[in-house]
């Protein structure tokens, strides 16, 4: 428990998980729950541990961002709406215990598997599947796999990989409207029953902690990998992302910082 106490405003809510990047929290309504987006960053499976002041404000934005336009283009999603700088309001699933990863540049462990020059495009999309699993290092894991372990049915695995290709095309054009290449990204998706009828939706975040976002002209690093490989301006790559979503209207992004590192020095 990062918060202990009266110290934190939302104390009496109970906690439901902790995890690297956020925590969840029972919401106002059955089948809800709160998401908070918490400043911790971790990379090689926690191995590498941090803070990136202000992550989880951005994170939170942009992901709401991003949600909000892939329902408009028909995604079904777990978010309701933004509760205020840190949290949102989202609807509770049974988490798929897959990790999907879309690639359409060949970057990390792609190239460091392969031995292929990262920045290579691919010919074509690839889709992977990781399973979830922290104390095995989320493996790669085949379609097999997945339908032989009961992970998730053949139907599940078709629409998740359905709506992977639909969030890949509609992201890709989005970012690269705002000078971004869409390198690679990490999808998670839940479960939403309905009496003995379940179906699938997104779920987790989509935040350049996920993602691999590189500046269209420059080249330039605007996700995790800055905080990976010790780039240093993990706080302005994040903070330029949102930028160029047009999410900070001028002026606004250093107040909501300052705000939220005004905070932290209180130790609030
Ligand atoms: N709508 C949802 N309902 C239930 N659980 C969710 C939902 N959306 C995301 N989650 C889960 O909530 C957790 C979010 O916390 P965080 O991203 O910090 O976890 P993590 O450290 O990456 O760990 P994990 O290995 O469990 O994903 C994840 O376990 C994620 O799978
Ligand atoms: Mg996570």
């Amino acid at each position: 428990m990062t918060f202990q106490g009266k110290t934190h405003p939302m104390a009496r809510r109970r906690q439901i998980y902790e995890g690297k990047a956020k925590i969840l929290y029972e919401g106002p309504e059955p089948g809800t729950l709160i998401q908070y987006f918490k400043d911790d960053a971790t990379a090689f499976n926690a191995q590498k541990k941090g803070t990136i002041n202000g992550k989880g404000v951005l994170n939170n934005r942009i992901s709401e961002h991003v949600f909000t336009l892939l329902a408009g283009i028909g995604i079904p999603t777990h978010f309701i709406r933004r509760l205020n700088m840190r949290e949102q309001l989202i609807r509770q699933v049974e988490i798929v215990p897959i990790e999907v990863v879309v690639r359409n540049v060949v970057a990390g462990s792609l190239a460091k598997k392969l031995g292929i020059e990262e920045g290579t495009p691919l010919p074509r999309t690839i889709i992977e599947y990781y399973y979830k699993d922290d104390a095995l290092g989320d493996p790669l894991v085949t379609d097999e796999h997945i339908l032989c372990f009961g992970w998730a049915s053949q139907e599940e695995l078709h629409d998740m990989a359905d709506m992977a290709i639909r969030v890949n095309d509609f992201l890709s054009g989005l970012f690269a409207g705002i000078g971004i290449r869409l390198v690679d990204f990490k999808l998670e998706f839940g479960r939403i029953w309905d009496n003995d009828y379940s179906r699938i939706i997104l779920a987790d975040e989509i935040s350049p902690d996920g993602c691999r976002l590189w500046d269209m002209t420059t080249g330039e690093k605007l996700d995790k990998d800055r905080f990976r490989r010790d780039l240093g301006g993990e706080v302005e790559a994040y903070q330029e992302v949102a930028r160029r979503l047009g999410l900070f209207p001028e002026g606004e992004d250093s107040a909501v910082l300052d705000l939220e590192s005004h905070r932290k020095r209180r130790g609030k």
